[in-house]
């Protein structure tokens, strides 16, 4: 695998960066991931308007211009012979003495890689999912998307004890989001989602199956979401880049609308397969 480091790309093996790079030292970084569909990158605008977003919320210059972050972008995708491609990249405020103060003058570390595309089974297309529910703990910027992933990490561990593969998550009451995806409900034949604030990432794949069920006549609304609301709801659905729309039909080992992904996962699943190419 040949990864990009600072400007080189080099194998995998060969890439090394120190011990007080302050993305190991303190979790001081942002980062993205962009599917890519028949090599054809998904998104990738959106992808790298939420990057500047992420590097503005943590006061970090953008090392790249959109120019530059899309050159290197296609040079890995045409490096691996496999077509569909998840481009992980991350910036970190670089390597310094430890200290909680930014440090000055101080170049920011870049790192990308690309790996296949890990996409859902069909099983998973075709059962739904299972999801745990926990409150969420973590931070108040939960829509910038840092490297600092531990509130993340212990949320989705809660899932994987569970067997599950989400932990669905509500903070005061409201569905904010889960561990690494978004969470979509059906309500009455609309699609229901919280609003992209401080509570949750703003989802790529979420405004995908927006701008989709738009232009499908799905009506879409956003607004928050009170937890016996969201119990209401007739569908709950999963996005993210890598599981795209999944329905959930196990929630905290009970099943849940009616254990079967609903009628309107199933056009969004279509809407999203045609809307990626691979319709
Ligand atoms: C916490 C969290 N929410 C939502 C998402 C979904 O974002 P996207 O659709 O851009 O992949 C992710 C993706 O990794 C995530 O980590």
């Amino acid at each position: 695998m040949i990864v990009y480091l600072n400007g080189q790309y080099l194998p995998l093996e060969e890439a090394r960066i120190p011990v007080l790079d302050r993305g190991f030292i303190y979790g001081d970084g942002v980062y993205e991931l962009v599917p890519v569909y028949r090599r054809r990158p998904f998104r990738m605008a959106e992808h790298l308007a939420r990057l500047q977003h992420s590097l503005d919320g943590i006061r970090l210059a953008n090392p790249h211009t959109t120019a530059e972050w899309e050159t290197i972008i296609r040079t890995l995708i045409d490096k691996h012979d496999f077509d569909d491609q998840a481009i992980y990249f991350q910036v970190t405020r670089g390597v310094a003495k430890r200290d909680h103060a930014f440090p000055q003058g101080v170049a920011p570390t870049v790192f990308m890689m690309s790996n296949p595309l890990p996409t859902p089974s069909a099983a998973q297309f075709a059962n739904g999912v299972a999801v745990v529910t926990a409150e969420d703990n973590r931070w108040r910027r939960c829509d910038l998307k840092t490297i600092s992933l531990v509130g993340n990490v212990l949320m989705r561990q809660l899932a994987a004890d569970a067997g599950a593969l989400e932990t669905v998550m509500f903070r005061d009451g409201f569905l904010t989001e889960a561990s690494a995806s978004n969470v979509l409900t059906v309500q009455g034949g609309r699609i229901v989602a919280p609003p992209k604030d401080h509570h949750i990432l703003p989802g790529i794949t979420y405004g995908a199956a927006e701008e989709f069920a738009r232009d499908a006549g799905i009506p879409f609304d956003i607004r928050p979401i009170p937890r016996a609301e969201a119990y209401a709801a007739d569908e709950w659905w999963l996005s993210s880049s890598t599981k795209e729309v999944l329905a959930i039909t196990t929630v905290d080992g009970r099943p849940f609308a009616g254990g079967k992904p609903g009628p309107v996962f199933q056009r969004m699943h279509a809407l999203f397969k045609a809307g990626t190419g691979r319709g």
